[in-house]
């Protein structure tokens, strides 16, 4: 405090003091020469888009200099300045310009983090925040920057910024996650751009250890993210001089408010803003799975996909911090529980250690094989050497490991790849269970009495439920039953028939006791606890409809969560429209038949129930048939069973793409007709009997939506488009029609397309439908050039076309009076009635 003594000083404060009143009023930009930045200041770029100050996380008294969105009501920081130097007290502490460099000084004066130039003039130079999300250093207007953030990223990749590689010292430059939710300090994932030169993103752990790659850059997507070609969100570009090689972004609709992060998940993860939800969705991370993140859940540490958490410890070991593990920060790991007979400083007391078996384990990395003919000798040897942690003996003979077991995952029951990891423990760990009963039968003994009364109220109860059970063969809530695990593990035969697969779990083929066929939903990564389970069911169970699938019940056990359906003998759409040279194909009579009874299910869904339900997940895999090819639409409803974990799902389904509106990855938010996008993309596909997202089978390179609609659109040969399998056997309206109203469902801009209810009046034949233009979207999954080129032409002319068909009635914005009329009515009733 010697500084205090000296004049400067005090004319330094009184300079500061006159500074924060002058300049670092509302709306400053920057911080020039003579001016600081503390306490709840903070400057805002000129467009109002990014604001930089003090922030804090969670509960915490560290503070942070860093930047967020102005205008995204949940504070999000992009950038921090002072990572891992948080200063406590504000008010005294201060980023400011000095010696031509951005400083920040801390409580006491001492500078804590600054851009640390060299060679920059200290006159007039200023730090301006600019609209892109970028804080640079620069000496007066259209001067270079000396530094600039988009240089110094931490763990959010903006667009417009770069995550590059130095072309001269080979040194990448990182996007690092923070620790965790409530730590900027660099935790230990990080994106690089691939040093070898090889334009593939690599996730790291700990700057060591890649668990992922984007594959390589081929001029539009990276080889190892196929989705990213149904991306027209984000504009993807590599650039590469003698200094340096990087990619950058950038928005094709600048207004769309979306960030790439390094999360502390170790995904990365591009986030989109939904206004009207108020709340960032996912819609892309890599990679897909949380297991497949090295470490994940630190040493010691077992991951396990699908539950939730997704990291525990092992038997006989409990988290180092469970303040950090609270925080879903796993990476400190886990400790044993009690040390090793082997590390302890008197080994003459106490048993040896001893090995448990854990069955259908991901080995961790780095083993050290030993050459020893059997499983005793690999076990001897791990247990002579105390730095020995675990061993594991198969037919590639005997692996151990030495020090911390890291990467440990817990694999599926079905996954046949897993192995069995012995894992050395002390010795006491494996009597434990037996100390407890010992305790149990002593504190029964003393109370044998008020035990005795429990254990015959117990066994009443459990006899009635047990009468309860095996009478009526289960319970009933509401008109929901209620079925025991038991129960269902009977009527599956032990979950033996699969019936298939999807987004939210396996079905398993069963039948009850009263000889009825059921399907057995067995549920995924459900998060909730039973009794919001219970709610949402019987919510679900109350939808009933002749073209949804029946509910007929459910099991809520803990965590094993099952829902029990009406058996579908026929299978789903899939099985019958995609088979190749399936004789029996669906005739086009039935396909007809099955897109009118899916879209009337729809409808119910949309329209009929109490709570517009929307599917989310509109593709042949969700439509059953009956015994007499009656379509029931199966999963409604899960999307919102899921609830907290919606963002996973969505990843999940963006595997099956084709089928997702654009609204979907463009963040606007997600409306009933989202599903009539997807219901229109599985229209074309009844018409052609093949994937959409598959050529065909003489190689025809066209996107199948785009030609068909632009073959009606043209008056061509329609019958060219049909299923060769049907050789030519539809009625050729029904066809056209079928076509016309696809092509408005896939409309990009969701009011141009028919509400499900319209689309049954359509194909009922008591709506007519105009010619459609050709989406947009469509145009980009086309990879043919001349395809785009033609399309867009004609696509212009008929909007133009179907606008004059107008006969506006209302003033409503043009895009909904265009939907209308695009759809007039034949039947002299007017649409706007409906
Ligand atoms: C300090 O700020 C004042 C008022 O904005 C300005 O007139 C002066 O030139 C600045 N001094 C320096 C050294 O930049
Ligand atoms: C900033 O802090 C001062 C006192 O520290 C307080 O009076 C003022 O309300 C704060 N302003 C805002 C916008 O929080
Ligand atoms: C915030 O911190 C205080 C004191 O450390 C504590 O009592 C309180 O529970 C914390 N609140 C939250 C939400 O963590
Ligand atoms: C300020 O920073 C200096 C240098 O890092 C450090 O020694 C000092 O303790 C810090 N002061 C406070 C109040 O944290
Ligand atoms: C600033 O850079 C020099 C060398 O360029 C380095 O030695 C020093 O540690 C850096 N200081 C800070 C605070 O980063
Ligand atoms: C990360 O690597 C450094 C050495 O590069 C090492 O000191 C550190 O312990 C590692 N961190 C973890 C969590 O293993
Ligand atoms: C994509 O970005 C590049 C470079 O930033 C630009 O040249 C190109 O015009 C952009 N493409 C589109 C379609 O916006
Ligand atoms: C990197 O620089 C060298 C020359 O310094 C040049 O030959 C090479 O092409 C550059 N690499 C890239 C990817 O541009
Ligand atoms: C590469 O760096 C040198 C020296 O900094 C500079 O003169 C040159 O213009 C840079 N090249 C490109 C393509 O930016
Ligand atoms: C861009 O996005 C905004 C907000 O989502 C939307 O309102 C606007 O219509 C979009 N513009 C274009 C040209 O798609
Ligand atoms: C135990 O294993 C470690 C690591 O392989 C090795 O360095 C050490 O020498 C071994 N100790 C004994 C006693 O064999």
């Amino acid at each position: 405090m010697d500084n205090m003594k000296k004049p400067w000083f005090w004319l330094s404060v009184l300079i500061l003091c006159f500074s924060l009143h002058t300049n670092l009023s509302l709306g400053a930009d920057r911080i020039t020469a003579n001016q600081s930045l503390s306490g709840n200041q903070t400057i805002v770029s000129a467009g109002g888009v990014f604001k930089l100050g003090f922030f804090n996380t969670g509960n915490s008294s560290n503070f942070y200099i860093g930047m967020w969105y102005n205008q995204v009501s949940e504070q999000t920081i992009v950038w921090v300045a002072n990572r891992d130097t948080p200063v406590s007290d504000t008010n005294s502490a201060k980023l400011t310009i000095s010696g031509g460099n951005l400083v920040l000084f801390n409580e006491s004066q001492m500078p804590i983090w600054t851009t640390n130039l060299s060679s920059t003039s200290s006159s007039s130079v200023e730090a301006v925040l600019l609209d892109t999300g970028n804080l640079v250093l620069r000496q007066g207007t259209g001067s270079d920057y000396f530094w600039q953030s988009f240089d110094n990223p931490t763990n959010t990749w903006l667009p417009g910024g770069k995550i590059k590689l130095d072309n001269k010292t080979k040194q990448p430059q990182y996007l690092t996650s923070w620790k965790n939710s409530e730590n900027p300090a660099p935790g230990l994932f990080s994106l690089e751009l691939d040093p070898k030169g090889t334009t593939s993103y690599l996730i790291l752990w700990n700057k060591s250890e890649q668990y992922w790659t984007s594959g390589t850059w081929n001029g539009q997507i990276f080889s190892l993210v196929p989705e990213m070609r149904a991306n027209y969100l984000y504009n993807f570009t590599f650039e590469s001089n003698e200094n340096e090689s990087y990619f950058t972004y950038s928005m094709y609709n600048t207004s769309i408010i979306s960030r790439f992060v390094m999360d502390i998940s170790g995904q990365i993860k591009q986030l989109t803003w939904l206004e009207p939800s108020k709340q960032w969705t996912l819609f892309w991370s890599q990679p897909r799975r949380q297991c497949e993140v090295y470490g994940f859940c630190g040493s010691f540490g077992s991951c396990t996909e699908n539950s939730m958490p997704f990291c525990n410890c092992l038997t006989g070991f409990e988290p180092k911090s469970q303040k950090d593990w609270n925080l879903n920060d796993f990476s400190g790991g886990c400790q044993r529980k009690t040390q090793l007979q082997c590390e302890s400083s008197s080994p003459s007391n106490g048993k040896s250690d001893r090995f448990m078996a854990i069955p259908n384990m991901q080995l961790p990395k780095h083993s050290q094989s030993v050459g020893v003919g059997n499983a005793g000798e690999c076990e001897t040897t791990c247990l002579n050497n105390c730095s020995c942690a675990a061993y594991a003996y198969d037919s590639n003979g005997c692996s151990i490991w030495n020090g911390d077991l890291l990467n440990l995952q817990q694999l599926s029951q079905d996954d046949s790849s897993g192995e069995t990891l012995y894992l050395k423990l002390a010795a006491s760990e494996f009597s434990e269970s037996k100390n407890k009963k010992g305790m149990v039968i002593g504190i029964a003994a003393g109370a044998a009495g008020a035990i005795g009364v429990l254990v015959a109220i117990f066994v009443f109860l459990m006899l009635r439920r047990r009468k309860r059970i095996i009478g009526t063969g289960r319970s009933v809530e509401g008109t929901l039953m209620a079925f025991g695990y038991r129960d269902l593990q009977n009527a599956t035969k032990n979950f033996s028939e699969k019936l298939g697969g999807g987004g939210f779990g396996s079905v398993f083929k069963g039948t009850l006791p009263d000889s009825s066929v059921i399907g057995v939903k067995k549920l995924e990564s459900i998060s909730q606890g039973e009794k919001q389970f219970r709610t949402e069911v019987t919510t679900i169970g109350t939808v009933q409809h002749v073209n949804l699938v029946r509910l007929r019940g459910f099991c809520a056990e803990a965590d094993r969560k099952l829902l029990v359906y009406d058996y579908m003998p026929n299978s789903s759409l899939d099985s019958h429209l995609f088979h190749e040279r399936n004789s029996n194909a669906l005739d086009w009579k039935l396909r007809y038949q099955i897109a009118l009874g899916t879209a009337r299910g729809l409808t119910y869904l949309h329209e009929k129930c109490r709570d517009c339900i929307v599917h989310c997940d509109i593709k042949p895999e969700n439509i059953l048939l009956d015994a007499d090819f009656c379509p029931k639409v199966a999963d409604f409803g899960l999307a919102k069973l899921i609830g907290r974990d919606f963002s996973r799902v969505l990843t999940t389904m963006r595997g099956t793409r084709g089928y997702l509106a654009p609204e979907w990855i463009s963040g606007v938010a997600i409306t009933a007709k989202a599903d009539v996008y997807s219901y229109g993309m599985m229209l074309f596909e009844f018409v052609s009997g093949r994937r959409n997202s598959e050529p065909s089978e003489d190689g025809q390179t066209k996107f199948f939506p785009t030609w068909a609609a632009n073959v009606v659109t043209q008056g061509g040969d329609v019958l060219s488009l049909l299923d060769p399998r049907l050789n030519g056997n539809a009625d050729i309206e029904e066809l056209i029609r079928i076509i016309k109203v696809a092509s408005w469902c896939v409309q990009d801009d969701e009011s141009h397309r028919p509400t499900m209810g319209q689309v049954v009046q359509i194909l009922e034949g008591v709506l007519d439908v105009n010619l459609p233009p050709v989406p947009r979207s469509l145009q980009l999954f086309v990879e043919n050039q001349e395809n785009i080129v033609f399309f867009t032409d004609s696509s212009s002319t008929q909007i133009s076309q179907a606008r004059s068909n107008v006969s506006t009635t209302s003033s409503q914005a043009q895009s909904q009076s265009q939907a209308r009329s695009n759809i007039s009515s034949s039947s002299s009733k007017s649409l706007s009635e409906n």
